[in-house]
């Protein structure tokens, strides 16, 4: 248990970049084929299409062997590896044995959500990872346990999202919605306190999600159809350090002057909108990304209000490619406000 604590907090911890698309730590949780164990039932009873290492006698490795339907578990299970295969049903028959699970990972399969029973999952009191990436669900399933930490959703068919299914989730820290197809988030974050990772990027969100959780560090909204953000949407979010938005149809008109003028922001992307002016940004943050836009000013007061020795803008990272300016549009005076931009590109 130790061990899988260390783990989550090292996937907590992931930069952004790591943490989007592939997971580093993936041959942490896929022990077969790096020369860990292989052996068959010593350690209890173990359905024979799967392999339960003596040496780890709590894991069922049931990964990438083209089963169809759940196998049996054994109620000493606490770490089920059943990704990669064709199931298309979870019916709350098959896990009634499966009280004890710490890690169900159940990506890439079959699932839809008609097949997932109501109560499949309910009795998992101390379930803390749970996997359903790259299935053909279009709702959250029921009754999730509220133990739940890492709740990984992205590249389903979810429409929509509603409060009752993430009530209880009071230690959820990492939430992969991405990939979907949600309209629209309602408050259903509301509970989630312990929320730091959100991505619902790729989905049709027009606005941003409603009551962000007070702790969230990483915002992933790329890719929906947002135009418009609330003035105070950030306020409420102290811990927030990257938020990105690329992709999106955000205008002018539809950022309110202060929006992104919060201290903590560490990184903000806004390429591929529909901007003509560079927003507010506060002199705290440290890479913008503003290609693709349709900007046709460089205002240095969206930098710096004041410049002198104390008081510059603290950005590194500046891209302003793809848009209606060229080098000779910024000011000399820039040198002194953004004097940590190495490379600023036009
Ligand atoms: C649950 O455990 C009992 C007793 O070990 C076993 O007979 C039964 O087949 C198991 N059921 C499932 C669905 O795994
Ligand atoms: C996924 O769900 C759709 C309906 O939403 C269905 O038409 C399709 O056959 C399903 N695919 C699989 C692989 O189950
Ligand atoms: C959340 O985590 C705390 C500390 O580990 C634990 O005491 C509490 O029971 C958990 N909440 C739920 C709903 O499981
Ligand atoms: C940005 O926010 C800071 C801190 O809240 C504030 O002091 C400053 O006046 C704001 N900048 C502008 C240009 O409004
Ligand atoms: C600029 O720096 C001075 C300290 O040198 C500080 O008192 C002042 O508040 C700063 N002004 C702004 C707008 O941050």
């Amino acid at each position: 248990m130790r061990g899988a604590a260390a783990v989550l907090l090292l996937v907590a911890l992931v930069p952004p970049c790591l943490s989007q698309e592939r997971d580093p730590f993936a041959w942490l949780y896929s022990p077969r084929g790096h020369g860990f164990l292989r052996a068959d039932s010593a350690g209890g009873e173990c359905p024979e299409e799967c392999d339960c290492p003596p040496t780890f006698p709590v894991a069922m490795y049931c990964d990438g062997r083209g089963l169809t339907a759940m196998p049996s578990i054994p109620a000493r299970m606490k770490y089920l590896y059943l990704q990669n295969n064709a199931i298309r049903a979870v019916p709350d028959s098959a896990m009634v044995n499966a009280t004890n699970l710490v890690w169900l990972l159940m990506q890439h399969n079959q699932l839809a959500s008609d097949a997932v029973g109501e109560q499949a999952f309910a009795k998992m009191q101390g379930l803390d990872r749970l996997y359903l990436h790259h299935n053909n669900l279009t709702r959250i399933p029921a009754n999730l346990p509220g133990s739940l930490r890492d709740l990984r959703l992205n590249h389903n068919k979810i429409e929509k999202v509603v409060p009752a299914e993430l009530d209880q989730m009071e230690n959820l820290t990492i939430l992969y919605l991405h990939d979907n197809a949600v309209t629209d988030m309602g408050t259903s974050l509301k509970a989630l306190k312990s929320l730091v990772l959100l991505d619902v990027s790729g989905n049709h969100l027009k606005t941003v999600p409603k009551a962000l959780p007070g702790e969230l560090h990483q915002l992933y909204l790329e890719s929906n159809a947002i135009d418009t953000v609330p003035e105070d949407f950030l306020a409420h979010v102290p811990q927030l350090q990257y938020v990105r938005m690329a992709h999106n149809q955000l205008t002018d008109k539809g950022i309110p002057r202060n929006t992104f003028n919060v201290s903590g922001l560490v990184e903000l992307d806004l390429s591929f909108n529909k901007l003509e002016r560079i927003p507010l940004v506060s002199t705290t943050l440290e890479h913008l990304y503003l290609q693709a836009n349709q900007i046709k000013e460089f205002t240095l007061g969206s930098f710096c209000n004041v410049v002198d020795v104390t008081n510059f803008s603290k950005l590194q990272t500046l891209r302003l490619d793809g848009n209606e300016i060229s080098q000779q549009d910024i000011p000399t005076e820039s040198a002194l406000c953004l004097r940590r931009a190495a490379n600023i590109e036009v």
